[in-house]
């Protein structure tokens, strides 16, 4: 979604703007732009599409500028458009760079044309940009306007501002949306995202919520909320600047789908390293918090929430406590019953959904004490904000449709039902043992797995003109017929949807005719047989079924029923194998499609506004 880079400096920041803007591309947007100051006037240049058309035309624009802010703009308020592209301006002198949503702007936007503003975009930023104007207009310094302005702001943002009478001066503040400063020697810099600074520095100073801060060549200042000088410590990342390359493969998500077996060791890593089920793998005071809470509530979006639901199977099976999993969205504003001896987890790839982070918020505001994030982004503000964490090592992740993201977070997820159920006296010595043994043994099993993509190639050529799919499952799998559809509608555009098969009867079966390929999740568990009567229900209405089984399950294919088998049962950790062939059939229907795998229309891969 929405990025941000900003840079003043005693060199040309353009080339340094535009490889913040590449780098921040993965994200999802539609359109970009910046911003420079120069010879005591203010350079824009904006382009809809991608960050390439946006330099190209800075190449023959021969943009160049020793302040600038740049941003790539994911359309919330009016279309994709040069228009609607950030930065905005004020009268050619102030400009502005935003990302979250401004909740009363129509109100601002008002008021603002009462006193004689002139809005050229439907967007909620360009309220900002005047707003900041009309405050300079009296203070005559930025950094003051800045500051009464977003006073006058309701909903979030982080704002990066320059303005042509100050060349030497970057001003920025962030409510309710990531921001950081880059220290450099001389030079400063600001991003919406660590990864777009890292070819210029790994010093970084995180801004707190309600933080303004005024920003120099040699130095900078923060005020916060309550206009108190605050210092804020300096951090050094530990991310490599290295860009995520696509080797020998076509696309980010194939390379993903098949980085998993390393992903899942290196996140499993630590854990196997104890020898034994250790809380600490959670936090050093893990141990504590995981023995006195009496109940799980599991907080995430999109793919992280059908992590949750996964494990809320695992939870009360392993540990016997209760658990429910939540969408953050709708937790975050719902009336719940607060539990101060629950355990809060939020599941994150990114650790910067906005959603996610709110709900997480909510939590703590309600009284709740204890928290837990899962996230692959180690200097995430999910992490900073949770008291215990689990780290997934699934590397960066480009691909908007998640992946080896979701099976390192279910890896996670187990191995938190088992320690929870260790710690409860449900788990004995041998069964610990096996347990671990069978996690050691998870990588290679996902290199099994992947080896059946040529037959998964086939379902996939039979699938992708099909209009609708629908995707089955029960227990444990549900929630993977779940994933499996929301792949397949995120990137080849087929609507799909799942279901508890027991609930086929009451409803989707309506829907079941030879054009409707029915996807089922068919591991040789407990509940097999009861799987095999609903799937008689859809062989019976002439539904076409693929059926992904398992080695050990006595399946046989048949003109109708289109077979694929996995090895044999893996038991708990069915799931995550389960889920790498539904990652395949998405990625070959997508390709069948000719769609734009990686950054599959109208998504973002961080969502930071709600
Ligand atoms: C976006 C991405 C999804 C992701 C979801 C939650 O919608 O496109 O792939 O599952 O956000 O993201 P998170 O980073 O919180 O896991």
């Amino acid at each position: 979604m929405c990025g941000i880079i900003g840079a003043v400096a005693q060199r040309n920041v353009v080339p340094i703007l535009l490889e913040g803007l590449r780098r921040l591309e993965y994200r999802g947007y539609d359109s970009a732009g910046l911003a420079v100051s120069v010879n005591g006037g203010l350079t824009r240049v904006r382009k809809p599409g991608r960050v390439a058309e946006l330099e190209a035309e800075i190449k023959i624009q021969k943009t160049h500028g020793n302040l600038g802010i740049a941003h790539t703009r994911w359309a919330t308020h009016g279309v994709p458009s040069e228009r609607n592209a950030h930065p905005h301006v004020s009268e050619e002198s102030l400009a502005v760079v935003h990302n979250g949503i401004i909740e009363n702007h129509e109100a601002l936007r008002q008021r603002l044309s009462e006193i004689g503003y002139h809005f050229t975009s439907d967007t909620d930023t360009e309220v900002i940009v005047h707003l900041i104007h009309f405050h300079f207009h009296q203070e005559k310094d930025l950094f003051q306007a800045t500051r009464k302005a977003v006073t006058e702001l309701k909903g979030t943002y982080a704002i990066g501002v320059i303005c042509a009478a100050e060349p030497n001066r970057l001003v920025c503040a962030r409510e309710g949306s990531p921001l950081l400063i880059g220290v450099g020697i001389e030079e400063h810099f600001i991003a919406s995202d660590v990864s777009a600074l890292l070819p210029v520095t790994q010093k970084v100073v995180y801004l707190e919520e309600g933080d303004v801060a005024d920003i120099g060549l040699l130095d900078f200042r923060i005020v916060d909320r309550s206009g108190m000088q605050v210092s804020r410590p300096v951090q050094i990342s530990e991310l490599s600047a290295d860009r995520a390359e696509l080797g020998g493969y076509r696309h980010y998500m194939q390379k993903e789908i098949f980085e998993q077996p390393r992903a899942l060791a290196e996140t499993l890593e630590e854990a196997l390293s104890h020898g034994d089920l250790n809380p600490t793998i959670f936090g050093d005071h893990a141990s504590n918090v995981l023995s006195a809470i009496d109940s799980v509530t599991i907080i995430a979006c999109g793919t992280s929430y059908h992590a949750a639901m996964v494990a809320r199977y695992w939870i009360e099976s392993v540990a016997g406590i209760p658990c429910n999993a939540e969408v953050a969205s709708e937790y975050r504003y719902r009336d719940s019953v607060p539990n101060p001896n629950a355990l809060i987890v939020t599941i994150s790839q990114s650790g910067e959904t906005a959603d996610t982070l709110a709900a997480l918020k909510h939590a703590k505001s309600l009284g709740h004490v204890h928290s837990l994030s899962i996230c692959n982004a180690p200097e995430s503000a999910l992490v900073r904000e949770s008291g215990l964490r689990f780290l997934t090592r699934a590397g960066p992740e480009i691909g908007v449709a998640s992946t080896k993201a979701f099976t390192t977070q279910l890896t996670a997820l187990l191995l938190l039902a088992l320690v929870l159920g260790k710690l409860r006296g449900r788990i004995s010595a041998a069964q610990e043992t096996a347990h671990l043994d069978a996690l050691r043994h998870l990588p290679a099993m996902v290199n099994q797995v992947l080896l059946l993509e040529p037959q998964i190639e086939l379902w996939a050529e039979r699938m992708a003109f099909k209009q609708h799919a629908l995707f089955l499952g029960r227990g444990l799998h549900y929630p993977i017929a779940m994933e499996g559809a929301l792949k397949l509608k995120e990137i080849s555009y087929i609507h799909a949807e799942a279901y508890p098969a027991g609930e086929l009867k009451h409803g989707p079966l309506a829907l079941v005719d030879s054009d409707m390929p029915v996807v089922a999740i068919a591991p040789n568990d407990a509940l097999l047989e009861k799987l095999k009567s609903n799937l008689q229900e859809v062989r019976a209405r002439g539904g076409e079924l693929y059926v992904l089984a398992d080695q050990d399950s006595q399946m046989q294919a048949q003109e109708d029923v289109h077979l694929i088998k996995l090895p044999e049962h893996a038991g708990l950790l069915s799931p995550i194998l389960h889920t790498v062939p539904l990652q395949l059939l998405a990625y070959h229907a997508a390709l069948q499609k000719g769609t734009d795998v990686d950054k599959p229309r109208n998504l973002a891969k961080s969502v930071t506004v709600e």
